[in-house]
C-alpha cells in the first residue's frame, strides 16, 4: 500500500473511502466536522442521534457520500475516549480503518488524521501510528495456506489527509510506520505458518533468504558445531525431533563496532518451532498452538531486517535459537544434567521449561559476539497471559534504566509491558541436588522464576520479554485477525534506532 499525505479539506480529496474518526461525545473539530455533516445532508449527525455512530473504539460505519464530498464513500471509525488516545490507540485506529474495509473493493482509501482527538502525541508520531496501523491492518494469515482466488484485492493507497503544514515530516514519518509494517509481516508470515511447514532448518533458510535480500551477514549453527562450542543447553531441546536444531546468528556492521551510543545491541528470540513439552508432555487440549512458539525467532529476524532498511549502517545482532521439541527414544529426559555454555550445570527437572534451556545459551553466545546490551522475546510461559492476558507483554531486566529504555520504545510504538519483579528469595526453589541449578521448579512464581533462570546466563544489561500472552490472539479484534500480532517488533526496531547515526 502506497502512502501519501496530503495538506487538504477531508472532503476535497477523491478517494473510494474517505475514513472520518469519531470522537465519543465530540463536538466539532475546528468547525470540519460540522462541515462534512452539512455536505453530508446530515447523515452523521442523524447517524449518532439512533446511536449507530457514538465513537466507541474502532467501531465502524460505512455510509454513501455526496456529491460534495470527494470520496465515494465514508467510513466513520470511532477513536475511543478523547482522555486515553495515545500510541495504541493511534495504531488500532489506523488498523481498523483498513481491517473494517478487508474485503470490499476499495483502491484507495483517504483518512483524515485531522480528526483525531489531538492527545498526547506529536503530529508525526500519530503519522507514523496510524500508517504502521493502517499497513499492518491489511494482514491476513489466512491466506497462507488457502486456495481461493477471488478476494478483493489490497487497498494500492493510503492518502493521509492533514491540516498540518509539516506535509514532508508527516510523509516521513508515514513511510517509517509502513516499513515497520512490513517487518510485523514477516514475523506474523513466519509465525503463523504450520510447524510441519517451518522446522528449524527452514527458519534458518528463511533468515538466509532475508539476509541475502537485505545484505545482513548470517551464520548458521548446526548441531555439530553447537555441540562443539559447548550449547549444552541448547543442544538438550532437540534431540527427541527428526528436524535438527539450527542457532542462527545475523548481524549487521563489522566484528567490534558498536552503534551511535556505543553499544552492540543483541536480539535473542526463542524459536521452538513445535513446543509439544518433550517427555514432560503437553496436555492434548491447544496443544496445537505451540507451533506459535517460534514467535520470538521470527519476531528478531524480522526486526533486524527492519533495522537495516531504516539505518544500513547501524551495527546489530539478532539470534534465534531454533529447535523442535518432542518426546522419542532420543528426548532429554526429566533429570537429566546438561552443562551450559556459560560452564553451568543444569538439572532438567521438566522438558516443557525448554525455551529458558536455548535462551541461555543464545544469550551467553549473544554476549561472546560482542553484544553489550540484550533483550530476549519469547513464549515463554502460559503463566504471563494468565497474569496480563493478551494485550500486555510480561517484562524483566536489570538494570532498571535499560529496562526503563526498553519499555519507553515499546510505548513510543503504542506497545504495552508490564514489570515483573526478579525476586531472589524464589531461587532457592531453582536448586537442584545434583546441578548448579535446575530448569523449574514448584509452580509457585514460576513466571518470577522463568526470568531468574535466564539472568543466570547474562552479565551485561538485559531485558526478557515474556510474549506467552500476547504473541497471538484466538479470535479476531476489530484492529488485528487471529494468530499472530507481531507483537514486540515495533519495540525492538524502535530501540534498536535509538542506536542510528544522528537519532
Ligand atoms: N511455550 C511454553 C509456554 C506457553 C504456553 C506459551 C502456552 C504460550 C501459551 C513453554 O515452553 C512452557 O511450556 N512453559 C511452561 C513452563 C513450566 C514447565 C515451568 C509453562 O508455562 O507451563
Ligand atoms: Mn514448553
Ligand atoms: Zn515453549
Amino acid at each position: 500500500m502506497r502512502i501519501r499525505v496530503v495538506a487538504e479539506r477531508p472532503w476535497a480529496v477523491s478517494a473510494d473511502v474517505l475514513a472520518v474518526p469519531i470522537v465519543p461525545g465530540g463536538g466539532p473539530v475546528d468547525g470540519a466536522v460540522a462541515e462534512l455533516d452539512r455536505r453530508l445532508d446530515g447523515a452523521l449527525g442523524d447517524l449518532q442521534r439512533i446511536g449507530e455512530v457514538d465513537g466507541a473504539a474502532y467501531h465502524g460505519t460505512l455510509l454513501r457520500a455526496s456529491g460534495e464530498v470527494g470520496a465515494a464513500w465514508v467510513l466513520t471509525v470511532g477513536t475511543g475516549e478523547p482522555g486515553v488516545f495515545g500510541a495504541v490507540a493511534a495504531y488500532r485506529f489506523g488498523a481498523s480503518v483498513v481491517r473494517r474495509l478487508h474485503g470490499r473493493h476499495v483502491a484507495r482509501i483517504a483518512l483524515w488524521l485531522g480528526g483525531l482527538p489531538p492527545g498526547s502525541l506529536r503530529g508525526e508520531q500519530v503519522a507514523m501510528l496510524v500508517a504502521r496501523g493502517a499497513c499492518e491492518g491489511t494482514y491476513d494469515p489466512a491466506r497462507l495456506y488457502r486456495t481461493r482466488t477471488d478476494e478483493a484485492p489490497d487497498p494500492d493507497e493510503l492518502v493521509l489527509v492533514t491540516g498540518d503544514a509539516d506535509v514532508a515530516a508527516l510523509q516521513m514519518a508515514a513511510e517509517r510506520g509502513a516499513t515497520i509494517a512490513d517487518g510485523a509481516r514477516i514475523a506474523r508470515d513466519l509465525a503463523n505458518r504450520a510447524s510441519n511447514d517451518v522446522s528449524p532448518e527452514v527458519l534458518a533458510d528463511a533468515a538466509t533468504d532475508l539476509a541475502r535480500a537485505h545484505d545482513l551477514a548470517i551464520d548458521v549453527i548446526g548441531p555439530d558445531r553447537a555441540t562443539g562450542l559447548g550449547m549444552g543447553m541448547f543442544m538438550a531441546v532437540g534431540r527427541g525431533s527428526d528436524n535438527p536444531p539450527r542457532l542462527i546468528v545475523l548481524r549487521n556492521g563489522p566484528d567490534g563496532a558498536t552503534d551511535g551510543r556505543g553499544r552492540l545491541l543483541g536480539l535473542i528470540g526463542k524459536g521452538v518451532t513445535f513446543d509439544s513439552g518433550g517427555i514432560s508432555i503437553k496436555p492434548a487440549d491447544r496443544m496445537e498452538e505451540m507451533k506459535m512458539d517460534k514467535t520470538g525467532a521470527c519476531t528478531v529476524i524480522a526486526a533486524i531486517v527492519t533495522a537495516k532498511r531504516l539505518a544500513p549502517d547501524m551495527p546489530l545482532l539478532a539470534l534465534a535459537p531454533a529447535v523442535e521439541n518432542m518426546p522419542g527414544p532420543h528426548s532429554t529426559r526429566p533429570g537429566d544434567i546438561v552443562r551450559a555454555l556459560n560452564g553451568k550445570s543444569v538439572e532438567i527437572q521438566n522438558t516443557d521449561a525448554e525455551g529458558r534451556l536455548i535462551l541461555g545459551d543464545a544469550l551467553t553466545y549473544a554476549e561472546r559476539l560482542g553484544a553489550t546490551h540484550l533483550v530476549d522475546v519469547a513464549t515463554l510461559t502460559g503463566a504471563v497471559e494468565r497474569a496480563f492476558g493478551k494485550l500486555v507483554t510480561g517484562a524483566f531486566g536489570t538494570p532498571q534504566d535499560w529496562f526503563d529504555a526498553v519499555v519507553a520504545a515499546g510505548a513510543r510504538q503504542g506497545e504495552r509491558y508490564s514489570q515483573v519483579p526478579l525476586v531472589d528469595d524464589y531461587l532457592t526453589d531453582m536448586e537442584s541436588w545434583y546441578a548448579d541449578l535446575q530448569n523449574a521448579g514448584p509452580s509457585e512464581g514460576s513466571l518470577v522464576k522463568s526470568g531468574l533462570f535466564l539472568r543466570e546466563f547474562v552479565t551485561r544489561p538485559w531485558v526478557h520479554l515474556d510474549i506467552g500472552g500476547s504473541a497471538y490472539l484466538r479470535r479476531a479484534t476489530d484492529w488485528a485477525p487471529r494468530g499472530a500480532t507481531g507483537v514486540a517488533h515495533a519495540t525492538l526496531v524502535e530501540l534498536a534506532l535509538e542506536g542510528a547515526a544522528g537519532a
